[in-house]
């Protein structure tokens, strides 16, 4: 069973006079050192005594002495006092960003832009760390009912849980196919045209394939669906190995290269999405994730605007 004689010593206060009692080596010289009254200092010691159920010292030739049981318990003094003195320390690097850990969860198509919000607010605050997963929309919905995060990054933010949510980023989904495919070369291509084709599908889950079904719901569409696969990366290496084609976030493409790869000039797409940062309303948010708030609102948009026009995504209008 767990000790439970911490709840019978009084205060913390109890402990430090305690000490100055052990270090001064009289109650009259800790008291005068505490500035408080001789008998102020007595009453907390006899209380401590008492707690302890065994006495903390005698007096031998008019001297203060401890017994092994008061050492015992000045030994511990020391640590506990120590752990507070610790404690301040942290909270006081905290408060200043010294230290402290941001933990975000996103699904899978944001990460390529995130580390661009992360890089500027990590070279203001370079002790911070940071707590980045990844996971498909499912698996970040899991832990955003949880709250083990500060925040949640979703094309689709589940819409039945109490949060709050900013807009941060466009995030067009388009059609691709490998270059030399007979479709690449089609100028004015329609939804129909991609149904035959088959169809390389993220997993279920994923925030992309529920953006593709609810689209296709919409324009009463269906796609030839041949092949299942869990990640972007391995959804483009096997469009450009031509297994098939799809339907991918921009941001997507314009990381980690796009040779041999097309986009298609679909009527009806691009699927015209945003990225949300999301939170739990019921999460009282740390410093550093209120900190890391402010820096979206106010950098991230800029910051990611001038990304995507390096890369190519058209920030404000419609990215055909
Ligand atoms: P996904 O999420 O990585 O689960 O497909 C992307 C999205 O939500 O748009």
């Amino acid at each position: 069973m767990k000790s439970r004689l911490h709840a019978h010593v009084g205060t913390i206060r109890q402990l430090e006079i305690l000490l100055a009692v052990h270090d001064k080596g009289s109650i009259n010289e800790a008291a005068k050192a505490l500035f408080l009254t001789q008998p102020t200092v007595s009453i907390q010691m006899k209380k401590l005594t008492d707690a302890i159920g065994a006495p903390l010292y005698n007096y031998a030739n008019r001297q203060l002495v401890f017994t092994d049981i008061g050492l015992e318990l000045v030994k511990t003094a020391v640590e506990v006092l120590d752990s507070f003195a610790r404690l301040d320390m942290s909270l006081g690097n905290i408060k200043d960003f010294k230290s402290g850990t941001l933990r975000l969860a996103v699904v899978t198509t944001s990460k390529y832009f995130i580390p661009h919000l992360l890089g500027p607010f990590c070279e203001q605050y370079p002790n911070i760390d940071i707590q980045l997963k990844i996971g498909n929309r499912e698996q970040t919905i899991e832990r955003l009912k949880k709250g083990v995060d500060d925040f949640y990054v979703f094309s689709h933010p589940p819409v039945d849980m109490d949060t709050e949510s900013i807009e941060i980023l466009r995030n067009p989904l388009v059609a691709i196919a490998h270059e030399d495919h007979p479709i690449a070369k089609v100028k004015n291509l329609t939804l129909k045209d991609l149904s035959a084709e088959p169809f390389l599908m993220r997993e279920k889950g994923s925030g992309t394939r529920y953006a593709i079904e609810e689209f296709l719901k919409q324009h009463n569409a269906k796609l030839n669906v041949k092949m299942t696969i869990e990640s972007n990366e391995a959804i483009k290496h096997s469009v450009m190995s031509k297994l098939g084609i799809s339907i991918l976030s921009a941001h997507t493409l314009t990381y980690g290269g796009q040779s041999g790869l097309a986009r298609l000039p679909v009527k009806e797409l691009p699927i015209n999405s945003h990225w949300f940062f999301v939170w739990s309303k019921s999460k009282r948010p740390t410093l550093l994730a209120a900190k890391f708030l402010a820096h979206i609102e106010t950098n991230g948009r800029a910051l990611l605007q001038q990304e995507m026009i390096k890369t190519g995504i058209s920030y404000n209008q419609t990215n055909k």
